[in-house]
């Protein structure tokens, strides 16, 4: 794909889009599947570069992988898994955070691993502290290496009790992917309890592992010595869904989004309806527009589920920009969220960031060197510019920036946008964007 977009903005977005399963899901239930001694099959599964991968990386471990990219149907079957050559890990591991996942079912299967370091968005440090804490907790052993760490056990892994610092969904993911086959019984507290957290509970129970989760984010599992394949429907992409309403927000448009989940984004809807956005829900999906009234400025903080997530707060805060007032946004998440600010600014919006902790409670980086806090005020008229994409979610935002703004824009850099947002540029054809 060419990584440069011309838009011609400042038309209403309109028309139908679907959303599939999600990029936060999809990999790591491919992951869960080196767990089971048969086959699994995966359904709903988009056609991201995540998902690439993933499935490059479980083939280098023998694992065979088909997709049927058409149906969304991906089988994998593990059974004849074996440990790969670091050299090739490291040209599959690409810019992506789900290697560190590999860890558990390798070290159960294998009884060692190379894991690549990891890539990821420039939106924050993004350490692996509590991933690898956890590991070692459980029994196993770790070697930094060059490129990426090399990890063994000499024995069974133990069922441990383990405390997050912080709920933390990829720290989760690594207690739930090792746990289900240690030998006795987990308990994790500070557990996060996303949707794709839950839907990954769903697919190791189907596999044969016994989790519970209590309302105060504690997560209890009984290691169980044998796991199965799955069949499994992946959840639908909430953070896409999100990402296409804010733009029908911010080009006072009008999208069916087919396949999006009211119960994953009951928080998006009543900020969504707070700005001034119209929804209207149905079995097929939820139909989000612009009714033609002004939009309203709102206070917003970011915040593990079931707060406002982090990644649906880049594309809104474009549509913050034709609010009537001054909005404040408090990032928590990340320390470092608001790189896509600068290219809004450029393109004619008025937003600056601060160090402080604004309009919400104290979060890990206040009085730190972070600007992890936005004042936006509008509304703004938005004109074309020339931007680069920084980052996944930010780089969407551009996107929406762009198409909102009067004139024309070239975007570079939009491959990066296929990492996270299936056929993105057929789906803007199928809204009337002016793009090539
Ligand atoms: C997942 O990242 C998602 N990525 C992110 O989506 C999402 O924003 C994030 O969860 C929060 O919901 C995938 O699922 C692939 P975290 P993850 O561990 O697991 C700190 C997108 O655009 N932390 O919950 O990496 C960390 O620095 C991406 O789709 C540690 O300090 O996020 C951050 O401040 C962006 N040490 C906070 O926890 C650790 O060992 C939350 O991170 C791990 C995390």
């Amino acid at each position: 794909m060419a990584s440069v977009l011309k838009v011609c903005g400042g038309r209403p977005l309109h028309g139908t889009i679907t959303v599939r399963g999600a990029k936060n899901f999809v990999p790591k239930a491919m992951v869960a599947a080196l767990l089971g001694d048969g086959e699994s099959e995966l359904h709903n599964v988009p056609l991201i570069s995540d998902v690439d991968i993933v499935s490059g990386l479980v083939g280098l471990h023998g694992a065979r992988v088909d997709f049927d990219q058409e149906s969304g149907v991906l089988h994998l079957d593990p059974q004849d898994l074996h440990t790969a050559h670091i050299v090739d890990i490291d040209a599959h591991a690409g810019s992506s955070r789900i290697p560190i996942l590999f860890c558990g079912p390798l070290l159960h299967r294998l009884k060692e691993a190379f894991i690549p370091d990891l890539g990821g968005c420039n939106i924050g440090g993004r350490p692996i502290d509590f991933h690898l804490d956890i590991l070692r907790t459980f029994g196993a052993k770790i070697e930094k290496k060059p490129g990426g760490i090399r990890i063994h056990r000499d024995g069974p892994l133990t069922g441990a009790v383990i405390d997050l610092p912080y709920p933390s969904v990829g720290a989760t993911e690594q207690t739930l992917l090792t746990s289900v086959k240690a030998q006795g019984i987990t308990v994790l507290r500070g557990a996060a309890i996303e949707p794709e957290i839950m839907d990954l509970i769903h697919v190791l129970q189907k596999m044969g592992a016994i989790i519970s989760v209590d309302t105060d984010r504690t997560i209890r599992i009984e290691g169980v010595d044998k796991m199965s394949g799955f069949v499994h429907h992946a959840l639908p992409d909430r953070i896409e869904a999100a990402s296409w309403a804010s733009a029908a927000l911010a080009t006072g448009g009008d999208i069916f989004i087919k396949g999006a989940h009211q119960p994953d984004m009951t928080t998006y809807l009543n900020v969504f309806r707070k700005v001034g956005g119209a929804f209207d829900v149905t079995n097929q999906g939820i139909r989000f527009y612009h009714p033609g009234h002004a939009l309203q400025p709102i206070v917003l903080e970011t915040n593990v589920h079931p707060g406002f997530m982090t990644d649906w707060q880049q594309p809104l805060v474009v549509a913050l920009t034709q609010a009537d007032g001054i909005s404040i946004v408090h990032e928590t998440v990340y320390e470092n969220r608001f790189g896509f600010t600068k290219a809004l600014r450029d393109m004619g919006a008025h937003i600056q960031v601060y160090r402080e902790c604004l309009g919400g409670l104290d979060c890990r980086f206040g009085r730190r060197n972070f600007h992890h806090s936005a004042v936006v005020s509008g509304p703004t008229p938005l004109h074309g510019a020339e931007v680069i994409i920084p980052d996944l979610r930010g780089g969407f935002s551009h996107l929406i920036a762009a198409l909102a703004a009067e004139g024309e824009s070239t975007v570079h850099g939009i491959n990066m946008i296929s990492r996270g947002y299936e056929h993105f540029l057929s789906k803007l054809r199928a809204l009337h964007a002016h793009i090539e």
